[in-house]
């Protein structure tokens, strides 16, 4: 049937449609409740993400530009020829523009290449449009805004080849969370010692010059290599990135650059940027650890209010970044998701927007949580990973203990359920299993899937939040100083007249390897199948932790599900890059 003759099918014979189940989930997550029925009149917004056209050719596209091998390594495309192979076909576009037309309130592109479609409809409609019934429903441990769900959805038998699927209906998952920060010595005594103090007792800027040979300054003096930083500002986690608390921190820690050293804030969906001291940790040092460590390359933080939606938050970034003329190069994220908090599909087009911004050269960075293998569950009888961490196009950053260089034992890894290995990966992963698990675990992990953390970096450092000092703790802070040691060595790039860094994966599987200093001692916390072992306690300072004893990853030499590949050597970096200290 041709577009225009399908439109008139569509619109004539609504009530005849054959409806097909597009997507349904059996039952409800647990920590979700009922709280009742939305009332028909009410207007919701969902996404209909179409197929797009070209996913394949992309897929080659950034392996191309990203191999250092590669013949194009490093010619990225622009987001307008990134949009080729993303815009969905014109005729899955009339068809679903004429299925949607007459049924909804409006319809308006989401995603630049318009594969995302934002639709706006009352409750009523979304009913009879989808075939289903919606609830209320909140998330209970986090006390979170109502949530209005199905348990499936339907859509025309003549529609479903030109859609992916359609969002979030059956999509239970809380918005990106803090990646659990460990609070460690409030105002710590030993910080009037700071003159004298080694960094074995307190962490800062100076000391991750040293450890990884960072520079005290850019050379290249280009504007166009920017650090995002991501914030959420949901109200309740109330994370904020302090401007004074900035300027302290400087002036404290960093004296060589001017403590009016500042960054740029972009707000998504109305965030505000509250500087009245009620923000949490995350965002100091998230804020306080890209501008301190990469000192001089520019940082825009940008800040989402965003919905009650794990997916649609990352979507909101990708969306963003997609649409900048001179994005960040490099772009840090201290939040995640477990990966079964997202639906397949839903996670799948999270990532699929990754590549996208692989092929445009953008480093996207990300902490691999805070909970170890199993991230803190008891009794679990599988491990679990983290989302996006183990999407393959971004970078993960797990945590070490500098000195001696040690795994964190928090640090999070582990294997996909949803991603399969990529080739730059598989025989690390390969060879991790063979000789570090020794079959053990068989069935709590898939063999098959995507390794993750990639890096790591130091997990605990000191920050200035509401004017006093802190020392905090987790991947949240090795994710910042990942970043910041990436914008570094672009900036080597750029003054040596070659492009920047894009996606890092295979070039740290590769040559980059000599960028990493390997870390081969640890262990991470687990998951213990009786649940009596222990598990970490949030809060507690590290000698009052107890981890649980068995069903943990052990670091090794090589790359390991705690410490990845091993943490920042700028010098190695640049000679592997064939670059001059
Ligand atoms: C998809 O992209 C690849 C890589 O650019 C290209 O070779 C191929 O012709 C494209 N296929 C289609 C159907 O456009
Ligand atoms: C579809 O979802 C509705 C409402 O959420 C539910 O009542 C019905 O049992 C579901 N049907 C199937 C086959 O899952
Ligand atoms: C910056 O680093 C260089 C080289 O390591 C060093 O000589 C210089 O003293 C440092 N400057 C400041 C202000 O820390
Ligand atoms: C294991 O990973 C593969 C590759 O991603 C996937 O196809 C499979 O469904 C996964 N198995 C389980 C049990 O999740
Ligand atoms: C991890 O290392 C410990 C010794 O440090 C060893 O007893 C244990 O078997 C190792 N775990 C695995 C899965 O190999």
């Amino acid at each position: 049937m041709t577009p225009t003759r399908l439109a008139l099918f569509l619109s004539l014979t609504r009530s005849v449609l054959s409806m097909v189940m597009h997507e349904r989930i059996s039952s409800v997550p647990p920590a979700f409740k009922l709280l009742g029925t939305p009332a028909p009149s009410q207007q919701i917004d969902l996404l209909v993400a179409l197929v797009q056209s070209n996913m394949t050719g992309l897929e080659w596209v950034v392996e191309a530009v990203s191999t250092p091998s590669s013949p194009s390594y490093g010619q990225y495309l622009s987001a307008d020829q990134v949009a080729q192979y993303v815009k969905p076909p014109a005729a899955s576009v009339s068809t679903v523009l004429a299925w949607l037309g007459p049924n909804v309130a409006s319809v308006t592109p989401y995603s630049p290449a318009g594969d995302i479609l934002q639709v706006s409809l009352s409750i009523a409609q979304a009913e009879a449009l989808f075939d289903t019934k919606f609830s209320t429903y909140t998330h209970m441990p986090s006390n979170g805004p109502p949530m209005i769900r199905a348990m499936n959805y339907s859509v025309p038998d003549v529609v479903q080849p030109h859609i992916q699927f359609v969002h979030p209906i059956v999509a239970f998952a809380t918005r990106p969370r803090i990646l659990a920060p460990f609070p460690q010595h409030v105002d710590d005594p030993r910080f009037n010692r700071r003159q004298l103090a080694p960094c074995e007792d307190i962490v800062r800027p100076v000391c991750l010059q040293e450890f990884y040979g960072l520079p005290n300054k850019t050379i290249s003096s280009s504007a166009d290599n920017k650090i995002g930083v991501q914030g959420y500002n949901d109200p309740s986690l109330g994370e904020y990135a302090n401007l004074n608390d900035l300027s302290l921190f400087l002036g404290q820690f960093r004296p060589d650059i001017p403590a009016t050293t500042s960054f740029q804030l972009v707000s998504l969906n109305g965030a505000k940027n509250l500087q009245d001291n009620s923000g949490g940790l995350e965002g100091q040092i998230d804020i306080q650890y890209t501008v301190g460590v990469a000192g001089g390359v520019p940082v825009t933080y940008l800040l989402d209010e965003g919905g009650d939606d794990a997916a649609t938050s990352y979507m909101n970034t990708i969306n963003w970044l997609l649409s900048q003329e001179h994005p960040p190069r490099v772009f840090t994220t201290s939040y995640g998701n477990e990966e079964t908090d997202l639906t397949r599909s839903a996670a799948t087009a999270v990532c699929n927007g990754y590549m996208q911004l692989a092929a445009m050269g953008i480093s996207m960075i990300f902490a691999s949580g805070d909970g170890g293998a199993a991230d803190n569950q008891f009794g679990c009888t599988s491990f679990v990973p983290m989302f996006p961490p183990t999407c393959p196009y971004v970078t993960s950053v797990g945590g070490t203990f500098f000195q001696p260089p040690t795994a964190f034992q928090s640090s999070a890894g582990g294997f996909s359920n949803y991603f399969p290995v990529p080739r730059f990966q598989v025989a690390d992963t390969q060879n991790y299993i063979k000789t570090a698990v020794h079959g053990a675990y068989s069935g709590m992990y898939n063999k098959s899937g995507r390794g993750f953390p990639d890096v790591a970096a130091e997990w605990e450092v000191y920050v200035v939040n509401a004017g006093g000092v802190t020392s905090i703790g987790g991947t949240s802070c090795a994710s910042p100083i990942f970043a910041s040691f990436i914008a570094l060595v672009n900036d080597r790039l750029i003054a040596a007249g070659r492009p920047a860094l894009g996606f890092l994966n295979p070039l740290l599987y590769s040559i980059g390897r000599a960028g990493l200093d390997d870390v081969v001692v640890g262990q991470s916390s687990g998951c213990s199948k009786s649940g009596t072992t222990g598990c970490v306690i949030l809060g507690s300072p590290p000698d009052a932790l107890t981890y649980k004893t068995n069903h943990r990853w052990n670091a090794t030499t090589g790359w390991d599900p705690i410490t990845g590949l091993g943490t920042p050597n700028f010098k190695g970096m640049l000679n592997a890059l064939g670059l001059r200290d």
